[in-house]
This record gives structure tokens, sequence and C-alpha cells, in this order.
């Protein structure tokens, strides 16, 4: 009788599955009677004899004892699946209490929290992609035990107990038994940390790798660009000299020579530069910052594009407010932006127009104005006159749309701002101020 009553109290005890309840609740029935007490039965011989209920009994007993030592080895092998595999695996009831969680769960977490319920979730941490941290509502297992939510390959920041960060790819699936009852919910993880910071630098490496070319690219398109100008002065002077053969023109021979030396000069520092950025791996436009006196950047500037103004019949003057100020700058790269700015109101402005190149201080800064008296640019165009490959009327002239987005890099290079003003049919001016020396 004690046996049976033990075997019972182990049936009631066990965590059952509705289907088991189903087979094992006659076994409980028949026990139950078994220990109400019924009289013995005597054989022929006289002896005490089993009647046939207390069989039945003896054999469900049997089977109950069967059922344990079977259920032992399964929950066994359960155990060692769950406990081996390398993927955390959490397990709750439909109240969302936390029923079971393997090692690598509590590995992965780098500890565990007691769950009683969905309100619990919080005190697993984790975070959006865009930084907002989980509410319980936002677990895939609360998720699931709402709405029967599936929730296949989630990836998800998490803090761990030891307050470090990582991700896991995780899904979520309800349980449900036979009779379609909501058992509750099983959560399978991985950690993908590792993989998610070798993700990571892969990518800002094909970042640096894609900034890089970007550069190199950039640096060819503004070095063939800016070539042109000086290779224009070349070409006309080149032009003068052939043209000049009388001895008494050696002063113009002398002169435009000079011209051919400067501009020869130019282009090889631009390549220069192209070569020792390439190099350098890093596009840096402004090499050296030191003082220059105003003067004499006008006079290289003027110098280059007063014989192109003559040609188009434009009238290009320079107005200096005072004498003998300098500034701080690249003065290759100012001359390469003043030349964007004066190539540009050459080219737009029509035969019989004037070009201005104004200098004045204003404050600790002394500021350049190109004006001119050409076309002008329509005020819903002029936000985008900077933008890389941005032309009014494209293919119009010949250009690539770089000369502006060019200028617009050495001034913001050195710190300043260039500006554009306009008026259509009145004309244009470019503005920038860099600082005194
Ligand atoms: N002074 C100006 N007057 C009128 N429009 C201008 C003036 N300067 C620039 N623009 C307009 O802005 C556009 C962009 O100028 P940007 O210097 O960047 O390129 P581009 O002169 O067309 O070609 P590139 O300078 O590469 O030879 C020009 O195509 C033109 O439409
Ligand atoms: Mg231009």
């Amino acid at each position: 009788m004690d046996a049976l009553r033990s075997a019972r109290a182990s049936l009631n005890d066990a965590l059952l599955s509705t289907e088991d309840r189903r087979v094992i609740e006659p076994i409980v029935a028949a026990i139950d009677q078994a220990l109400q007490g019924r009289p013995a039965t005597h054989n022929e011989n006289g002896s005490e004899a089993l009647d046939s209920r207390e069989l039945e009994v003896e054999a469900a007993r049997r089977e109950v004892e069967r059922a344990k030592v079977l259920s032992a080895r399964e929950w066994g092998l359960l155990d060692a699946v769950l406990n081996h595999s390398p993927h955390g695996i959490l397990v709750c009831n439909a109240a969302g209490k936390m029923m079971l969680q393997n090692r690598a769960a509590e590995r992965i977490w780098a500890g565990s929290a007691t769950v009683e319920g969905v309100g619990d979730w919080g005190k697993y941490r984790a975070y959006h992609p865009d930084g907002r941290a989980f509410e319980p509502d936002d677990w895939s297992m609360t998720r699931c035990l709402r709405a029967g939510e599936v929730t296949d390959a989630e990836e998800v920041r998490i803090q761990r107990f030891d307050g470090t960060h990582g991700m896991i790819l995780g899904s979520c699936a309800p349980l449900f038994d036979i009779s379609g009852e909501l058992l509750g919910a099983v959560s399978i993880f991985a950690d993908i940390s590792q993989f998610k910071r070798a993700e990571t630098e892969r990518e800002r490496l094909l970042r640096v790798a894609q900034e890089a070319v970007r550069m190199r690219e950039d640096l060819l398109a503004i070095v063939s660009h800016d070539l042109r100008s000086p290779l224009s002065v070349i070409a006309m002077a080149a032009g003068h000299i052939r043209k000049a053969v009388e001895p008494r023109e050696l002063e113009r021979i002398d002169s435009a020579a000079k011209k051919i030396e400067r501009a020869a000069r130019s282009m090889e520092k631009l390549i220069r530069d192209l070569l020792d950025t390439a190099s350098k791996d890093a596009g840096r436009l402004i090499a050296e910052i030191t003082s220059h006196p105003v003067d004499e950047i006008i006079y290289d500037a003027l110098e280059m594009h007063v014989p192109l103004a003559n040609e188009a019949d434009i009238k290009l003057e320079a107005e200096i407010a005072e004498p003998g100020m300098s500034i701080r700058c690249d003065r290759e790269r100012v001359l390469q932006c003043l030349a964007n700015l004066l190539g540009n109101a050459l080219k737009f402005t029509p035969r019989g127009g004037a070009i201005g190149l104004q200098v004045h201080p204003v404050g600790d800064t002394i500021e350049f104005a190109v004006r001119d008296s050409g076309e002008g640019i329509a005020p819903e165009q002029l936000p985008r006159v900077f933008d890389r490959y941005w032309q009014a009327k494209r293919g119009s002239r010949a250009g690539a749309g770089l000369g502006l987005f060019i200028a617009k890099s050495i001034v913001e290079g050195h710190g300043g701002e260039i500006r554009a003003e306009s008026e259509i049919g009145r004309g244009t001016r470019f503005s920038f101020a860099l600082a005194r020396a």
C-alpha cells in the first residue's frame, strides 16, 4: 500500500503533458480505488488471493515505474541536448514565466535572471537599432505569447549581465499541446557578436577603400581640370612667340617666355601635388599654409587671365583696398580658386563686358570678390552652383561643372566659406574671406 501511495504522489508531482495526463489519469483513479480498500478473497485452498482489481492496480504500478524510468531516460537525453547545444535556449510557459534555460543561454548573457511573468522580461536588457531600450513587450517571447507571432532570425543588440554588449540572432515560436492549447514559447538564439564585429570592420575597411578611390578620382579630375588654365596661357604665349619674329619684338618674346615659364611651373606643381597626395593616400588639397602678400597673388591671377580677357574683349581689373596686406594660405590653391572664379566670369560674360577682382579687409580677414557683368544665375539655381558636376546648361559650354566645387573645397580647406550672389542679366559676384597674416 505504501508503494501505491508513493507512486500516486510521484504521478501527481510530475510535470506532465496533456497527453501524459490522459494516459495516467485512469491509473491514478485505479490506485485511489485500491487505497480506499477492498476485502481480500480466498482461493480454493483457502489461502488469501489478490482479487482481479488488485492485480490491475499492481500492473498499473509497474506501468508507472516503467514510465518513470523511460521518462528519466528521455529527460536525460533532452538535458544533454539542451546543455550541449551551442545556441541559447529559453522556454517559458503561457504566462511568460521562464521554465527552462540552457547553459549556452547563461553563457551568452553572462548570467541569468528569474522571470516570473511577461513583466520580468525587462530584466534581460536589449536595444533597438535606433538605441531605444527594449520594453518587456518588445521581446519576441512576449510577442509570441500575446499574438502567436513567430520570429525568424531577428538580430538584437543585448547588454549582458556583466554590462558588456553583444549581438544575438534569435528565433522564437509558440509551443502547443496536441489539443492546440498554448503551453508557452521557446526562444533559440546564437551569439553573433564576433561575426558582427568582423562585419563592421569589413564595412569600415570597404568605406576607407572606397573613400581612397573617390579621393584619387577627385584629385585626378581636379588636377586635370585645373591644368587647363595654365595650358591655355602657354598656348597663347606660344602663339605670340610664333608671331613675334622681328628683332624689335624681343621684349614681347621675353615677356611671353616668362609667362610660359610661370604657367609651366604652375602645372608642374599641380602634377607634383597629385603624385605626392596619391602616394600618401590622403587626397589632401591644402598642403602648406604660410603668409603671402595679397599683391603678389592678385598679380599672378591677373597675369594668367588678362591675356584671355583681352582676347575675349572683356575688361579685367583688380582693386586692392589697402597696399601691403598679407594672408595666411596655400598660395597655389588660392590661385587655383581665383583661376576658377575668373575662368567662369570670362566664360559667362559676353564680349564688351567687365570683370572686377576686388580685395578688401573685413575684420581680421581679407575678402576676395570676383564680380562680372555677365548673364547671371537664376535665384533657384544659385544654391546648386557649388555641387559637383552641376551646370545651369549642361554641355552648352566646354566644362565639367567642377570649377566651383573645387573653389569651394579650397576655401573650406582654409576654414573659410564661399558665397555667390547674382541677378539674371546683371552679373554675378563670388566672394570668400581668408585669415589676415
Ligand atoms: N560667373 C558666372 N556667371 C553665370 N553662371 C555661372 C558663373 N559661374 C558659374 N556659373 C554657373 O555655374 C555652373 C557651374 O560652374 P563650374 O565652374 O562649377 O562649372 P563649369 O564652369 O560649367 O565647368 P568647369 O569649371 O568644370 O570647366 C556653370 O556651368 C554655370 O551654369
Ligand atoms: Mg568653371
